[in-house]
């Protein structure tokens, strides 16, 4: 069969494509999301359950990802189609792409809030604001802010148009030049962040509390929010990773890209947390802090340190592009369907995904005004949220429909793609292949379906 070839373009070169997919997975999910629900979750044992989930759910589904994407090259609605059709199977896969879709706009809604917030920081630390603040001053900074819901209505509206700008542009000229700079530079920062959280003094009780694990706080709740955000942070389950493997140039090697994609990811996580969890023992405020905990103890960091001011913008402005970049591919899936389907232009279709996504992500500022009736408590799984429609629509997307999607990706990939597909695609020789289709058979679906029934309990540890 000849190879498809995506009408939406493709990638300059296989460095670009690891660049834009390392640009999508490394985000707010590992600055700020690894870091909060680490500390929620006790540490050391989290930490574990979370690296386990990357090697043997992440990596086979993002191998299955780009793998089926590339294949298809559309879409993932259809791509999808197209796929399980010429397998001979049911058209009814497509319904995978769309609660993709679903879930791309329900996770921009509340990113784009949040990368707002760093946005926002960008200006307050550049402006000095934290010099020389203590731990209170600092969290009552943060207190005042996230109720001060004009402003984040602002900053989330700031960062929508930012992310349609972009994606109206096309993948090849908005996103590459981006990400050659910023992942890097990022990086460098980060580990100058390590360097100093070294001198705080608390330097092995922050690596302590992340690398020693303490197994009496794993619960159902837990495994789940880890395996969750492993499909959060490497992007995975939403065909985010889909719509970019389908811009892949063939003859890369999948297998390669995906390593060094969950590579990255996964040091950018672990830094920011052996940078943060120092600083936060260091001048003794809780782990549990939850969302706001690195725009607390970040700040008070860069209100101490030599040359604070300079550095702290430039890592507020840094984390703004890590989550911009993720933003475009959360919205990019349901772009091509809307030129590909609807036959509209880019800039239509960009705007209208930018527009639904904006207005539902209005819930999600309220959900931090104490003084809204969107900011209610409840407890899940035996944990109490705090901040009603945000945590919903967290718990939702990353921890049930990015699963689920992940897991019938696997399921298609080794159940429906008929085996010569698969391996014409992949490219591995043996045992690779076979150790890949051995894990998305069985392993990967097996783990993911074991984590869902623990948390509905019908099965317990
Ligand atoms: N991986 C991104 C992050 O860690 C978030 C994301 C999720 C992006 C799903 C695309 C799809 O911030």
């Amino acid at each position: 069969m000849a190879a498809r070839k995506s009408i939406h373009g493709e990638w300059s070169s296989r460095w670009a494509f690891v660049l834009a997919a390392t640009g999508s997975a490394v985000g707010l999910g590992n600055i700020w999301k690894f870091p909060y629900i680490t500390g929620e979750n006790g540490g050391g044992a989290f930490v574990l359950v979370y690296l386990a989930c990357v090697a043997v759910i992440g990596v086979p589904i993002m191998m299955s990802e780009i793998m089926l994407g590339r294949r298809g090259r559309q879409s993932p609605m259809n791509t999808m189609r197209v796929l399980a059709v010429e397998s001979g199977h049911s058209p009814a896969w497509q319904y995978l792409g769309w609660m993709g879709v679903l879930a791309g706009f329900l996770i921009l809604s509340y990113y784009s809030v949040i990368a707002g917030w760093a946005l926002a920081y960008v200006f307050r630390t550049g402006l000095g604001w934290f010099q020389g603040q203590t731990a209170d001053g600092v969290g009552h900074i943060f207190t005042e802010f996230i109720n001060d819901s004009e402003s984040l209505l602002f900053w989330h509206t700031v960062f929508m148009v930012m992310t349609v700008v972009v994606v109206m542009r096309g993948v090849r000229s908005g996103l590459e030049r981006a990400v050659k700079f910023l992942m890097p530079a990022l990086f460098v920062l980060l580990l100058m962040l390590v360097g100093y959280a070294m001198n705080t003094g608390a330097f092995t009780a922050g690596l302590d509390f992340l690398f020693s694990p303490d197994f009496s706080r794993i619960t159902p709740a837990s495994v789940l929010t880890a395996m969750g955000h492993a499909f959060f942070t490497l992007s995975l389950g939403m065909g985010a990773i889909m719509v970019y493997g389908s811009y892949l140039p063939r003859h890369t090697s999948i297998a390669r890209t995906t390593f060094m994609i969950a590579g990255a990811d996964t040091l950018v996580a672990l830094l920011a947390s052996m940078a943060i969890f120092p600083i936060l023992f260091a001048n003794g405020l809780e782990p549990d802090e939850g969302p706001g905990l690195i725009f607390i103890t970040l700040p008070l960091a860069f209100g101490h340190m030599p040359g604070g001011l300079l550095f702290g913008t430039l890592f507020f402005i840094l984390l703004t592009f890590a989550a911009w970049t993720s933003a475009i591919s959360l919205i990019e899936p349901a772009v091509t369907w809307l030129v590909e389907n609807r036959g509209m232009r880019r800039m239509g279709a960009s705007l209208a995904a930018g527009t639904v996504t904006w207005l539902l992500g209005v819930a999600t500022v309220f959900s931090f005004n104490e003084d809204s009736v969107l900011a209610f408590d409840f407890t899940f799984a035996g944990e109490t949220k705090t901040n009603g429609v945000f945590d919903i629509l967290d718990i939702l997307t990353a921890n049930f429909m990015l699963p689920l999607g992940g897991f019938f990706i696997a399921v298609f990939a080794a159940w429906f793609m008929n085996r010569e597909a698969s391996r014409d695609e992949l490219e591995l020789r043996e045992p690779a292949y076979d150790i890949w289709r051995f894990l998305v058979r069985y392993v990967t679906p097996t783990a993911v379906a074991i984590v869902f029934l623990n948390v509905i309990g019908v099965v317990q540890f």
